[in-house]
């Protein structure tokens, strides 16, 4: 066990007795009961019932720890054997505290944040009851489109996994409410952000060096760090269903991994085996998910339903059971739930909301902005942002008094009560004198509420107009893909009106973007001084967009994916390959015209790249130097360069290290990320920022689909975003050579 949290993939030998004692003891019946998940609407109110019987194993989503607790006591005063319940719980970004979406949360670049946002969100989800959350979700997402993104950490493994191993010691932080554990549970294994099209559950067919080089890293990261389960995912990979699927399921975690936590299946993901049409019914269905490594039936019921049967009539040995169910025993003792089944009813009120969590949430929630751009409204004039506080200022849009959409999706338990909107945020950074007025504009979508005369009155009577758009919080999340990924209903209508008034007058627009992804923001770049991209940022979204815009914190995330300039460019991402006709080389002529990898109509770049973001100050990276140009293949890279506040404000920098395998015997990303660091330097300020990689972590999987590194030439960039940077260069030597 680690000192802060606990690593659930020790086998503790007392523990494996203590198993060995109870298995054998349970009938099959009793087993597989222990492989069934139901959601509290389970059964028609025959839930207590099949507890008793012991035909459950565990529970998810029950939102009141009265509930829990009354459920619990059947199991384990009701029940033949006394075996508690587990219960699992979708804490996506918080419990009752709702911190920014994950997306925004990564976009803080700040692992040990999210380790902290993680154990305030474990700590009030203890005190409700819960053992288990189904977080974090690590799934690589590089198509906006997709709904999903919000809840993962963008388009990078490298950071998806340094972001996963924090969130994970985060949910099983020792010393939570209760004293109890929870085990964390990455999800959804594997490749789900690679459905084709974006669209939600749909076709995943990627090599099986994509999936071993981008796919699984943050899952293994995850799994590397402790995290004692695993959620299955929907979708096929190359023809095979995860929840069927054994290479996924059993050689890489098992054989490869080694790896001893437990696999739950998606929602009705073993059911829907039928629909994807590798099992004519629910018993093929069954068959086929246990043997391909599925330990629990999240809400199938192929398991409960068949199991017993299939073992029966000797078409699933019981051996198999007998290791799912060890393994969720075990994860049952090392939860400790058998000692403390219960909840103290009275912990929740102690817990939720507390003050320090809210002001976490703060925290987060103004480290996520992403100040996307901020001209000067003349030449050589200032920048639109921070705005002076004694200005008068119009306030517009949609979601500048809103509060339940700023929760975005999977909001758990949270509230809209609890939510600070934009207006107030103003007021209270204001304060009471203010020359604020509001006006909603337009409704997020559809003809509701459209007052744009109204709006552009406001504006027309103010200094500055703060123009507050974006995404509802369903337009984000599980099975809510996009195919446009413009500003919804009438919104663009409000914005140019307020800018055409603005720019009649030389005030300055400032748009805060409120969104459960990248949009296609190519019109906004070009009309609107300066852009604020403040996701759906939780309860104290309205406080952190107002420190922001009036100057007392000054911006400093980054993107974590990348904003294209249409939807025909998706998938668009930094770490793309060359190809044979790179756009940034001379094209092969061809029938008069060059021949390379690009578009017609459209550059090939993103209109906000991977790793960008601005600040109210200016960093300048100077002297770059690569102290190891040779470095033997079991060596470490050391690269640093100066990073100075060349402005007049203080600020954080997040600086980042990249680098290029220039030649491998497969291809290779332009450029990958492979370290950063958030610094904070006072105007004029410089530091000597020092990465050290070790060159293990430069590998790939090669035309054997082994992992490793190459011997030879690499480019390396110390830079502000993917697109920049100083770049030097280092060669790998095989060990003996260096
Ligand atoms: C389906 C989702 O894909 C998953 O993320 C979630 O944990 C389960 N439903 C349970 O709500």
């Amino acid at each position: 066990m680690n000192d802060s949290h606990y690593d659930f993939n020790h086998l503790d030998p007392e523990i494996e007795a203590q198993v060995e004692t109870l298995l054998a003891r349970m009938t099959l019946e009793e087993k597989v009961g222990q492989m069934n998940q139901v959601s509290p609407h389970w059964g028609g109110g025959e839930l207590e019932d099949a507890v008793r019987r012991g035909e459950v194993g565990s529970v998810l989503n029950v939102w009141s720890v009265e509930r829990i607790n009354q459920l619990q006591r059947v199991a384990v005063e009701k029940s033949r054997l006394g075996i508690p319940l587990i219960v699992g719980t979708d804490v996506i970004h918080g419990y009752r505290t709702i911190f920014p979406i994950p997306l925004a949360e990564a976009s803080t670049w700040d692992p040990d944040l999210l380790e902290r946002a993680a154990r305030a969100a474990a700590d009030e989800a203890a005190a409700t009851g819960t053992d288990w959350i189904f977080a974090p979700m690590v799934d690589v997402a590089r198509d906006p489109r997709w709904g999903r993104i919000a809840e993962g950490a963008g388009e990078d493994p490298y950071l998806g996994s340094v972001l996963a191993r924090a969130r994970v010691r985060g949910f099983q932080s020792q010393g939570l409410a209760g004293g109890k554990k929870i085990v964390a549970c990455p999800k959804h294994y594997v490749a789900y952000g690679a459905a084709e099209g974006g669209k939600d559950y749909n076709t995943v067919d990627i090599s099986e060096r994509t999936l071993r080089d981008i796919y699984l890293p943050p899952f293994k990261a995850a799994l590397d760090e402790g995290a004692g389960s695993i959620m299955s995912s929907f979708n096929e990979i190359a023809g095979v269903p995860a929840s069927c699927n054994a290479f996924i399921l059993r050689q890489i975690l098992r054989e490869e991994f080694e790896w001893h936590g437990v696999v739950l299946s998606d929602y009705d993901a073993i059911g829907e085996l039928i629909q994807h049409g590798v099992a004519a019914d629910l018993k093929e269905a069954a068959r086929k998910a246990i043997l391909a490594g599925e330990d629990i039936d999240m809400m199938g019921h192929a398991f409960p339903k068949h199991l017993v049967e299939l073992v029966r009539e000797g078409q699933v040995p019981e051996a198999l059971i007998d290791a799912a169910v060890r393994r969720i025993l075990r994860l049952k003792f090392m939860l400790g739930i058998f000692e403390h089944p219960y909840t103290a009813e009275e912990l929740a009120s102690q817990v939720l909301l507390k003050p320090e969590y809210r002001d976490l949430a703060l925290e987060v929630a103004q480290k996520s902005i992403v100040l996307l751009k901020n001209a000067p409204l003349e030449d050589g004039g200032a920048p639109a942002l921070p705005l002076q506080s004694n200005a008068r200022i119009a306030l517009v849009g949609p979601l500048a008094d809103d509060r339940a959409e700023l929760l975005g999706c999977w909001a758990c338990a949270g509230r809209a009560e609890d939510v600070e909107t934009v207006l107030e945020g103003f007021r209270a950074v204001l304060g009471a004198g203010a020359d604020l007025t509001y006006v909603k504009g337009c409704a997020l979508e559809g003809d509701e509420d459209l007052d744009i005369e109204g709006a552009v009155a406001a504006a027309e009577a103010a200094d500055a107009a703060v123009v507050v758009l974006g995404e509802s919080a369903m337009m984000s999340g599980e099975a809510h893909s996009r195919a446009y990924l413009g500003l919804p209903g009438h919104q663009r209508a409000l914005l140019e009106a307020v800018v055409a008034a603005c720019a009649l007058e030389g005030k300055p627009v400032v748009v805060i973007l409120m969104s459960g992804r990248p949009l296609v923001l190519t019109w906004m770049k070009e009309h609107v001084p300066a852009i604020l991209q403040a996701w759906h940022g939780g309860i104290r979204a309205g406080r952190a967009v107002a420190d922001v815009v009036f100057g007392a914190v000054t911006p400093s995330g980054k993107l974590v994916a990348s904003f294209p300039r249409t939807e025909g460019q998706i998938p668009v991402y930094y770490a793309h390959k060359s190809t044979g006709r790179p756009v940034d080389e001379r094209g092969v002529i061809q029938f008069n015209r060059e021949h390379k990898s690009q578009y017609l109509d459209e550059s090939t770049l993103p209109l906000y790249g991977f790793g960008y973001g601005l600040s109210y100050t200016t960093f300048e990276y100077t002297d770059l130097a690569v102290q190891t140009p040779e470095v033997s293949m079991d060596g470490t890279l050391v690269v640093s360069a100066t990073v100075t506040n060349t402005g007049e404000r203080c600020g954080d920098e997040i600086v980042q290290l990249y680098i290029q395998d220039l030649v491998g015997e497969v291809t290779r990303p332009v450029r990958e990320l492979k370290g950063f660091q958030r610094i904070a330097l006072q105007p004029r300020e410089r530091q000597r920022v020092t990465f050290e990689v070790p060159v293990a972590n430069l590998g790939f999987h090669g035309l054997e689909m082994a992992y490793g590194v190459e011997v030879g030439n690499f480019k390396v960039w110390i830079a502000p975003h993917a697109y920049a940077g100083l770049e030097g260069r280092f060669t790998v030597v095989g060990s003996d050579e260096s």
